[in-house]
C-alpha cells in the first residue's frame, strides 16, 4: 500500500507539474552558465577585491546619481555595474582608470537576469508558486530511490533507475537547497528591513560598512531590497561580508551563504557551475526516461505490465480478449495484495523467459475448432523442446461446453508445459462461458499459492447484451461472378446509445444454445452511438451428410434474415484491436477479404476528425472488378486524404499485384520507414491460416532487409513489436 502511494504520488507529481519542473530544471540549467562564462572571462588576478577609496572614486565617477545596483569586477581595471532604468536592468563595463564606458563590451548578465527572474519568479512574482513546485520535486527526487534497488539492464527503466540513484546526491543538492532558501533556512539573516526608506546608494553603503565594519576592500556588492546593500570583501585581511540598512551594519559570516552558493553553483566558481549544469542535465534526462517508460508502458498496458523485478508471471492466450482482460485483473489484485506480479500475452513472450519467474498462471481460451488461440500458436510450437524444469505453473482454461472440444486451447498449453518438464502447481480449471464466478474463485487459491491476500479487483466487464435491428444489407462482391466470395455489409440500428470502438466484436449466436460467432464492428460509438456496422462472409460447410450448406451465423447474417428484422446479440470489447490510443500515431492497416471490416470504422474515426495520424491501407482480395469491398469509399477517403496512402493487391487479376505479402514487400523501405522511424502501429486482419503467416513472413523479410537483421532478430523484434502492441493481428479462424 505505502508502495502504491509512492509509485504513485513519484509519477503523478511529476506529470501534473511538468511544465513547472521542466521550466525550472531548464532555467536553472541555463543559469549555471553565468559562473562558468565568469571563470572563463576573467583573468588570473579575477576576482581581486578592490581598495574602497578607488572604487568610491569610481562610483562617483560612474554613477553620480546612485542608481548603481550591483557591482562586480571580473578582470583587473574594469568594473561592471548594473544599473536599473525605469524598470530596466543593464549592465555596463566602465575602466577603473578613466571611469570610461566601454561600449563594445556585450554583457550578458541581463539575460541571465531574466532567465533568473522566470526561474525564482515566473517573471510575474509567482515566487509562491516555484516554492511549492520545489518542495513537491524534492518529495519525487526522495522517493525515487526508495521504489526500486538499482540494477543495471539496458532499458529505459534500468536506465532511470541507476541514474536516479547515481545522481541522487547531485540532484537532491540542488533541489534541497532550493526548498532551504525559499525556507530562508541557512542563509544569512540580517535586520528587517523597511522598504519605506527608499533605495539605499550603492556609494553610501559602502562608507558606512568602512566606518563602522572596517571595511577595506570590495569584492561584489548588490542591492537586496531598495534599502538593503550586502557587500563581500575584506576587512583587516580577513574575508568579510555585511548587510546594510539605513540603521545597521549586519556582519554576516558569508553572503550568499554556502545555501545559495550550492544552489546557484558559484561555491567553487566555474566548477561549481559545470556540476549544477550535470544536476539539471540529470534532472531532464531522469524526466523524460521516466515519462517515456511510463507512457510505453501505458501503451504495451494491454501486452505487457507489470513490476520490473516481478517473480510471478500472470501470461495470457486469448483470441478476443477475455483472457487477457482476466489476467490482467489478476496482475492488478495480485499486485494489491504486495506481490510483485509481470503480466504478459503468450504472443510476445518466449519459452525460456519463464524460467525467471516463482510462478506462472496461465489464463487460456479456446480458438476455431478446439485450438490454442493464433496469438499464441508460435510459443506453443516454441515449447516442444524447451526445458521448463523448475518452471511451477497453473491453468485456467476458458471454453464453452456447447463446442466439441471444450478447453481445448487451455488443455494443450497444459500438456505442452508438462511436457517441457513444467510443474503444475494448482490443478487446471475449466469455465463454462461466463468466467466471472470461476475467476473469483481460482484468484483465491492463487492467492493462497503465491502467499498473498488478493486486492478486491472486480471480475472486468464483459459482455453486452443488445438488441439490433438490421437497417441495410448489401451485397459486397459482384454475385455474377463466382470467382467471389459472397460478402455482405449489414448496417444494424440500435433503439438504446451503444459504447463500443471499431474493431471490438459483435457476438451472433444463430439459435438457442448455440456459441456466438464473432464478427468484428466496423463503426464507432463516437461517431454514431445507435449504428453498428459488419462485413459478413458466408461460410459453406458440410453438414453431416456431407452436403454443403451454409455456415450458421453467417447464414443467418447475410440469407436469413431481413431488413427490419431484429437479432438479440452480445458486444465484446476488443481493446487489443481498437485504433491506436495516440491518435497521432500512425497506422497501417493490412486487409485480406473480408478482414476490413474493423478498418471500415478506423477510417470513419479518421474521416470525422477523431484520428489525426496518417493512416495507410494495403486491401487484397481477388478481383478488383469482383470484390474490391468497400472499394469507392476507400477511393474517396483517398482523394480526401483521410487514407494517406492506399495499395491494393489482385491475386486473380494480371497485373492486380498479386496478395497483400507482395504488396508489403513491395514497399519494403515505406513500410520500413513507418515502423521504425514514425513508429507505427500495424494491424492485420484476415483469415488465420493465409494471412497470419503471410504477413509475419513478410514482415520479416522487411527487417531483414530494411533493418539488416538476422533472421532471429527479426523474430525476435517482431515479437518484441508485438509484446508492445506495435504489431497486432486479428486472424478471422
Ligand atoms: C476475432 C474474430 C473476428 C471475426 N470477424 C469476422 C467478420 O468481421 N466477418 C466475418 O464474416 N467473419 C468473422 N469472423 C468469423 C465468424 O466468427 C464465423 O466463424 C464465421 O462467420 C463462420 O460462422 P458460421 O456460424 O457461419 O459457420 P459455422 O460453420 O456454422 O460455424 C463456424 C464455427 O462455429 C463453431 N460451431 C459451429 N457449430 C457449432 C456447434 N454446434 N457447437 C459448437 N461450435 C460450433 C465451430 O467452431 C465452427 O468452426 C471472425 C472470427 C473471429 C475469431
Ligand atoms: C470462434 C470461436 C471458437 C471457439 N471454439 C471453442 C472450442 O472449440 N472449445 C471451447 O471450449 N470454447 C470455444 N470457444 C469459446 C471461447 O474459448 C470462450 O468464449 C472464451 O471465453 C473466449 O476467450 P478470449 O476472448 O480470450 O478468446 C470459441 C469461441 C469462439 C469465438
Amino acid at each position: 500500500m505505502i508502495k502504491k502511494i509512492l509509485v504513485w504520488s513519484h509519477r503523478w507529481l511529476t506529470l501534473l507539474l511538468l511544465p513547472l519542473f521542466a521550466l525550472i530544471i531548464v532555467t536553472g540549467a541555463i543559469l549555471s552558465f553565468a559562473p562558468m562564462i565568469k571563470d572563463a572571462s576573467s583573468g588570473p588576478e579575477a576576482q581581486e577585491p578592490v581598495e574602497v577609496e578607488r572604487l568610491l572614486q569610481v562610483l562617483a565617477r560612474v554613477d553620480p546619481q546612485a542608481r548603481s545596483r550591483a557591482l562586480e569586477f571580473e578582470e583587473p581595471g574594469i568594473a561592471l555595474v548594473e544599473f536599473s532604468r525605469q524598470g530596466q536592468r543593464e549592465w555596463h563595463a566602465f575602466q577603473m582608470e578613466t571611469g570610461q564606458r566601454l561600449e563594445e563590451r556585450a554583457i550578458g548578465a541581463d539575460f541571465f537576469h531574466t532567465v533568473q527572474h522566470l526561474h525564482k519568479h515566473l517573471l510575474l512574482d509567482l515566487d509562491i508558486v516555484v516554492d511549492i513546485a520545489t518542495y513537491l520535486m524534492v518529495l519525487v527526487i526522495i522517493v525515487g530511490p526508495l521504489l526500486s534497488w538499482p540494477r543495471l539492464r539496458h532499458t529505459l527503466v534500468g536506465w532511470h533507475t541507476v541514474l536516479g540513484w547515481v545522481g541522487f546526491p547531485l540532484v537532491l543538492m540542488v533541489s534541497a537547497t532550493g526548498v532551504m532558501m525559499a525556507l530562508s533556512l541557512g542563509t544569512p539573516q540580517f535586520p528587517a528591513v523597511d522598504r519605506d526608506q527608499g533605495h539605499m546608494p550603492m556609494a553610501q553603503a559602502i562608507e558606512r560598512a568602512v566606518q563602522e565594519g572596517g571595511l577595506t576592500h570590495v569584492r561584489d556588492a548588490r542591492r537586496m531590497q531598495t534599502a538593503a546593500v550586502a557587500i563581500n570583501g575584506q576587512a583587516g585581511g580577513e574575508a568579510v561580508a555585511f548587510v546594510v540598512t539605513r540603521d545597521h551594519v549586519t556582519q554576516v559570516g558569508r553572503y550568499p551563504g554556502l545555501v545559495t552558493e550550492l544552489h546557484e553553483g558559484t561555491w567553487a566558481g566555474g566548477w561549481s557551475g559545470a556540476l549544477n549544469l550535470l544536476a539539471s542535465a540529470l534532472l531532464m534526462v531522469l524526466m523524460l526516461t521516466g515519462l517515456v517508460s511510463w507512457g510505453r508502458r501505458g501503451l504495451q498496458s494491454r501486452r505487457r505490465t507489470g513490476d520490473a523485478d516481478a517473480d510471478i508471471l500472470v501470461a495470457w492466450a486469448s483470441q478476443t480478449g477475455t483472457a487477457a482482460r482476466l489476467a490482467q485483473a489478476t496482475t492488478e489484485a495480485l499486485r494489491d495484495g504486495g506481490a510483485r506480479v509481470m503480466g504478459a500475452s503468450l504472443a510476445g513472450l518466449d519459452a525460456s523467459e519463464l524460467k525467471a519467474f516463482r510462478r506462472v498462471y496461465l489464463i487460456a481460451s479456446t480458438a476455431g475448432d478446439g485450438q490454442v488461440p493464433e496469438p499464441a500458436r508460435s510459443f506453443l510450437k516454441a515449447l516442444e523442446g524447451a526445458n521448463l524444469k523448475g518452471v511451477r505453473f497453473a491453468v485456467l482454461a476458458l471454453g464453452d461446453s456447447s463446442y466439441t472440444h471444450f478447453c481445448a486451447g487451455g488443455l494443450t498449453l497444459r500438456d505442452a508445459l508438462r511436457q517441457a518438464g513444467a510443474e503444475e502447481c494448482l490443478p487446471l480449471v475449466r469455465v463454462d462461458r461466463e468466467p466471472a464466478e470461476p475467476w473469483t474463485r481460482w484468484l483465491q487459491d492463487v492467492g493462497e499459492d503465491v502467499g498473498v491476500t488478493p486486492g478486491a479487483v472486480e471480475a472486468p466487464r464483459g459482455d453486452q447484451p443488445v438488441t439490433l435491428t438490421l437497417k441495410r444489407r448489401q451485397q459486397l462482391n459482384d454475385p455474377d461472378d463466382p470467382v467471389t466470395h459472397e460478402v455482405w455489409s449489414l448496417d444494424w440500428r440500435s433503439a438504446e446509445p451503444l459504447t463500443f470502438r471499431p474493431g471490438d466484436l459483435l457476438l451472433v449466436a444463430p439459435g438457442e444454445g448455440e456459441p456466438g460467432r464473432p464478427y468484428s464492428i466496423g463503426s464507432s460509438s463516437e461517431v454514431d452511438p445507435r449504428r453498428l456496422l459488419l462485413t459478413v462472409a458466408l461460410t459453406t460447410r458440410q453438414d453431416a451428410k456431407g452436403n454443403d450448406c451454409w455456415g450458421k451465423a453467417s447464414g443467418l447474417l447475410c440469407r436469413g434474415l431481413k431488413e427490419g428484422d431484429t437479432l438479440d446479440a452480445t458486444l465484446r470489447p476488443h481493446p487489443d484491436f481498437n485504433p491506436p490510443e495516440d491518435p497521432a500515431r500512425p497506422m497501417i492497416m493490412i486487409a485480406a477479404g473480408c478482414g476490413i471490416a474493423p478498418f471500415v470504422g478506423f477510417l470513419e474515426e479518421q474521416a470525422q476528425g477523431l484520428r489525426s495520424g496518417p493512416a495507410w491501407l494495403i486491401f487484397g482480395n481477388r478481383k478488383r472488378a469482383g470484390d474490391y469491398f468497400h472499394g469507392e469509399q476507400l477511393e474517396r477517403w483517398r482523394a480526401a486524404g483521410v487514407l494517406t496512402r492506399l495499395d491494393t493487391a489482385f491475386s486473380r487479376d494480371p497485373d492486380g499485384g498479386g496478395y497483400v505479402q507482395d504488396r508489403m514487400r513491395a514497399e519494403a523501405r515505406t513500410l520500413w520507414e513507418w515502423l521504425h522511424a514514425r513508429n507505427a502501429v500495424l494491424y492485420a486482419c484476415g483469415n488465420a491460416k493465409t494471412l497470419g503467416e503471410g504477413v509475419r513472413t513478410a514482415l520479416s523479410e522487411v527487417l531483414m532487409e530494411q533493418g539488416g537483421l538476422a533472421p532471429e532478430e527479426a523474430q525476435a523484434r517482431l515479437r518484441q513489436w508485438e509484446t508492445e502492441g506495435r504489431l497486432r493481428l486479428d486472424l478471422i479462424d
